[in-house]
């Protein structure tokens, strides 16, 4: 089979991109101390990787729409009964059961990052929005980012583990064609990235971004200092 060009440039970018940002928020909460401040500001990035990804996923090329990938149950079955098979004719871009994985991951990530914002490290930082909700609200957003990357950590390793079972059962490294693109398939490769296009994307979702962070929150009220 020929190699053709599946995964355009924004999607690949944007995949070594979130896998960079989430190990720098893992490193930030957990491993270092005094970088809750890097903590914050990766997290806006994450935010507007997800909403830069949601939005590619209608009007990217083929292989990264969400109509392109997200199938039905019984399409979802039929790959799952094909798994044994090795020599099962590989997907051009991600297979059923990979594009619910691809859905489930934005949106605990998604849960993640949003939740960050109504949180305070008790003792410096707080999020932007954590003085425009009720005490019982920033509970739930704790309990939230408390639980949720639980969750995220488990799907993280089932998705690494999908990766090693095509690299090492099937003999199809799908790493490779994140990096440089290209997949043997005989299905139609795509002929552009749309990289002016994703470029224009990319500086209205900062902006929103900006826009949502530092200029809607209003200022938090003094609470004052007490002797
Ligand atoms: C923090 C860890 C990771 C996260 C959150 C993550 C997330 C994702 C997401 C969201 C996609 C869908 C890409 C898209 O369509 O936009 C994806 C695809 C993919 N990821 Fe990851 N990833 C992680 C780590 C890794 C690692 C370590 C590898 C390689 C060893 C890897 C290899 C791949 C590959 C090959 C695909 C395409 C799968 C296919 O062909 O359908 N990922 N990942
Ligand atoms: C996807 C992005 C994010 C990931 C993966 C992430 C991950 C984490 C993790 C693993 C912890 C430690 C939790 C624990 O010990 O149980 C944590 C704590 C924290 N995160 Fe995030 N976070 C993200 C985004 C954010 C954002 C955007 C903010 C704020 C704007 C934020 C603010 C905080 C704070 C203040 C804590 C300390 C909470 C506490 O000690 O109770 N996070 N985060």
């Amino acid at each position: 089979m020929e190699k053709r060009m599946i995964w355009d440039i924004p999607t690949r970018l944007f995949h070594w991109l979130l896998v960079a940002s989430l190990s720098i928020q893992y490193a930030t909460a957990e491993w270092l101390d005094d970088a809750m401040q890097w903590h914050f500001y990766v997290g806006y990035f994450t935010i507007g990787l997800v909403i830069f990804r949601l939005i590619w996923g209608f009007i990217g090329p083929e292989h990264a729409r969400f109509r392109h990938f997200l199938k039905g149950p019984t399409a979802i079955i039929s790959y799952m009964r094909s798994l044994p098979d090795k020599h099962a004719v590989p997907h051009a871009g991600h297979n059923p059961l990979g594009g619910v994985f691809v859905i489930v991951m934005l949106l605990l990530i998604a849960i993640q990052a949003v939740s960050g914002l109504f949180l305070t490290d008790e003792v410096f930082l707080d999020g932007p929005y954590r003085h425009l909700v009720s005490d019982s609200t920033q509970d739930v957003m704790s309990t939230l980012h408390h639980q949720v990357i639980d969750a995220l950590l488990i799907v993280i390793a089932l998705h690494i583990a999908a990766i090693a079972f095509y690299a090492v059962y099937k003999k199809q490294s799908l790493t490779s064609a994140m990096i440089h693109g290209k997949k043997a398939t005989s299905s139609q490769g795509i002929t552009s990235s749309r990289l002016l296009l994703a470029v224009v994307v990319a500086a209205i979702v900062a902006a929103l971004v900006y826009l949502g962070i530092d200029i809607l929150p209003p200022e938090p009220v003094d609470e004052g200092f007490y002797y």
